[in-house]
């Protein structure tokens, strides 16, 4: 490790381009981002690789669902997450993505060679698959009884109440999450790596890899011994992924070409270096070490390292691998508040607040993070700042006030050389990544300067030896030097800004054994202050009906013939214009529009994913929505919107669904009031305008 030309690559786990970072993703991804500063800042040749994590299918599921197609629906959050990682200083060599051209290609080779060496087979396996959405159901898209314990509406993986794990075609009573139809079994060709042909060879690696956490380790053994199944590593179209070479509806299963994005974001960052993304993934010269959760071990350390032995490249030397984040002791939890963003925090908390907090909890562990939020505020106050600005701030101003900023010659050299081998500890605990500990000296640290200057009373001391009075301080700006590199992994932004104050820019490690002597430092500023309790608010009632899929395809339609129907008074038969077709609807909208004129040409809302059914005899292909207010009635319209327009009520609706049923359109909350018109609280909208309704209606939609 002290060799400083060796390459290092390090990584964090892919965040899913389907969310906002939060702030359990932020305990990792601060947690590698200190270490690679601290790395940097000690010379090393390293650099820190990421991407998003983009292809699957709950990722083209909820694209559609926007209304959007994946490829958008992934940059949006790619920004965003960019974004978010700035504002918690976490600085990447390279960031990219997995629906990359060298993620394809890595992808594509790996495969090959995987099946070059006879690693790959196919098998027929039987599967759910939903004929009324048209495709087979992953895990969690069907639900039904566990078929141990009998625990309703279970996933279809494990058992939330028995934690057995079975697979979907297993469930009793499955119906698919999507539409709520019962999914069939069916028969699919799929693409098995053989992990069972590797179990010595990664109990040979996990053995003599003495990087890795012992408990960690000894988990995966065990795993080993209870026996390796082959991994399925492809899933059926619809996906959004990469096609396997070769087929016409079969993708690569997204948690083969995820790590792989590790090797693309690589080649990312070699694109103007002297050198290459194989020169660290096909060549044992190089380190590789991975930062993930506890919760992605199975990938990492068996998968993962089993793909990249089979293939032929570089296994990672180490994975490191943390705890799950808490709240306050308890999971996070929305209902309590305490499911927070990335940026709502921000807006609480200055966020290298946070990266303090989260370093001074860190161990080589996989032990669980509290972020108790009363602590937070003590450790802050107290120790940065109590101890380590009051220091700063007391010995620069100090200095300012009463020696023209100029420092002179250490006197204590014995308190010189104690904080020197204090240095060199934290050092050891950044490379063991016991960040705890490097915080725990480091406050040490800062108190033997607190207490060195109050026992020595320059205030005092300055009336009868100034020159003593001087060198004191002198030893005092030698310590805060020394804080403030060692933090530098944890707080950059705050070091900065006492090197400013210090007139010491860019500090590395290096300088740790520099002397500051006869030194004119700047001017002296308060940086930090207490931070008053942090208030959470919980969130508001949540909305009555929640639609976890949209379910509707709405789109505007605008009336070119009106009809009387042949067998019912009350019935208009309408010709509606929905862009891409002309449909019939039968509506009972004569009472309330008994001319044809009153709507013809009018820009009306359908529901066109409606399975069509005769009414008294006549074709209806549709509904059109209506409110009703009792005593009359005003149908939706949208007066400004082309026709074969959507229609959109957010995670509502969306395009190309499968057919809806009036059982589930009845468990919507729609409703008209002040002249817009909501379903489940979500207002009605084209990309021109919302939905008014026709005679300023309120009451119930139908
Ligand atoms: N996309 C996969 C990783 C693919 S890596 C080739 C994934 N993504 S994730 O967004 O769910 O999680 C990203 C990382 O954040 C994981 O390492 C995960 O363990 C970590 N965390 C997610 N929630 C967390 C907490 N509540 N607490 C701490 N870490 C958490 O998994
Ligand atoms: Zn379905």
């Amino acid at each position: 490790m002290k060799d400083l030309k060796k390459r290092i690559l390090i990584t964090s786990a892919l965040i899913y381009a389907n969310g906002p970072i939060h702030i359990g993703h932020l305990v990792e991804y601060i947690q590698t981002d200190i270490y690679i500063r601290f790395l940097k800042l000690n010379g090393h040749n390293a650099f820190y690789c990421g991407a998003d994590d983009t292809h699957g299918t709950p990722i083209e599921i909820n694209a559609a669902k926007e209304g959007v197609t994946p490829e958008e629906f992934i940059s949006r959050w790619w920004k965003q997450h960019d974004e978010d990682y700035k504002k918690y200083g976490i600085i990447y060599d390279s960031y990219y993505t997995t629906n990359s051209p060298e993620n394809q290609k890595y992808t594509e080779l790996i495969f090959q060679k995987l099946k070059d060496a006879n690693y790959i087979y196919t098998k027929d396996i039987e599967l759910t698959y939903c004929e009324n959405c048209k495709r087979y159901l992953p895990d969690r898209y069907v639900k039904g009884t566990c078929p141990k314990c009998g625990a309703k509406d279970q996933y279809g993986d494990v058992c939330e109440k028995c934690n057995a794990a079975y697979s979907t075609i297993d469930l009793i009573d499955p119906y698919c999450s999507i539409c709520g139809s019962k999914p069939i079994k069916k028969n699919s060709l799929h693409y098995f790596f053989k992990l069972s042909e590797f179990s010595s060879k990664l109990e040979d690696w996990l053995n003599k890899n003495n990087n890795l956490q012992p408990e960690i380790r000894n988990q995966i053994l065990v795993w080993i011994k209870e026996g390796l199944h082959d991994w399925c590593i492809s899933r059926d179209g619809p996906y959004f992924g990469f096609k396997i070479p070769g087929e016409e509806n079969k993708f690569f299963y997204v948690w083969l070409d995820a790590p792989i994005g590790y090797i693309a974001s690589t080649a990312n960052y070699c694109k103007n270096k002297d050198f290459t993304a194989d020169d660290i993934w096909q060549n044992s010269d190089s380190t590789i070490i991975h930062f993930i959760g506890k919760d992605i071990i199975y990938f990492h350390l068996l998968f993962w390292p089993a793909v990249l032995m089979g293939a032929g490249f570089h296994v990672p030397d180490n994975i490191v691998v943390h705890g799950f984040l808490n709240v306050n002791g308890e999971k996070m939890s929305k209902s309590r508040g305490t499911f927070l963003t990335a940026r709502e925090l921000a807006d609480l908390l200055e966020p290298e607040l946070l990266r303090y907090y989260y370093a001074a909890n860190l161990s080589h562990t996989m032990t669980d993070i509290d972020l108790d939020l009363n602590n937070l505020e003590n450790r802050i106050n107290n120790e940065l700042v109590s101890n380590i600005a009051n220091l700063i701030y007391r010995t620069l101003s100090f200095l300012n006030r009463n020696f023209d900023s100029q420092t002179s010659t250490i006197l204590n050299n014995e308190l010189y050389e104690e904080i020197k081998r204090k240095a060199e500890n934290i050092q050891d605990s950044y490379y063991n990544y016991e960040f705890r500990d490097s915080v725990k000296e480091i406050l040490e640290i800062s108190s033997i300067g607190n207490k060195y200057f109050q026992d020595n009373q320059p205030w005092e001391l300055i009336k009868s030896d100034k020159e003593k009075t001087r060198r004191i301080l002198t030893d005092c700006v030698n310590i805060v030097k020394t804080i403030l590199i060692l933090i530098k992994p944890i707080m950059p932004k705050f070091a900065e800004n006492i090197e400013e104050q210090l007139s010491l820019p860019n500090l590395t490690f290096k300088e740790l054994d520099k002397r500051i002597e006869n030194h004119e430092i700047n001017q002296a500023k308060i940086i930090l202050k207490k931070i008053d309790p942090i208030i959470l608010k919980k969130p508001k009632e949540k909305d009555d009906i929640k639609t976890t899929f949209p379910i509707l395809d709405l789109k505007v339609g605008k009336v070119i013939e009106v009809k009387d129907h042949p067998k019912a008074d009350k019935l208009w038969i309408l010709k509606v214009d929905i862009g891409s077709e002309k449909i019939q609807l039968c509506a009972g909208l004569k009472p309330y529009y008994p001319q044809k004129d009153d709507l013809l040409n009018k820009h009306l809302v359908v529901i066109t994913n409606l399975k069509p059914t005769k009414l008294r005899g006549e074709i209806s292909q549709g509904m059109l929505l209506a409110a009703d207010g009792g005593t009359n009635v005003g149908i939706l319209i949208a007066p400004k919107t082309p026709p074969g327009s959507n229609v959109i009520a957010e995670g509502i609706t969306g395009l190309e669904l499968p057919e809806v049923t009036i059982e589930i359109i009845s468990k919507l909350k729609m409703e008209a009031k002040s002249g817009s018109a909501y379903i489940n609280n979500k207002l009605l909208h084209t990309e021109n305008e919302s939905i008014l309704i026709d005679k300023n209606i309120e009451g119930k939609i139908r």
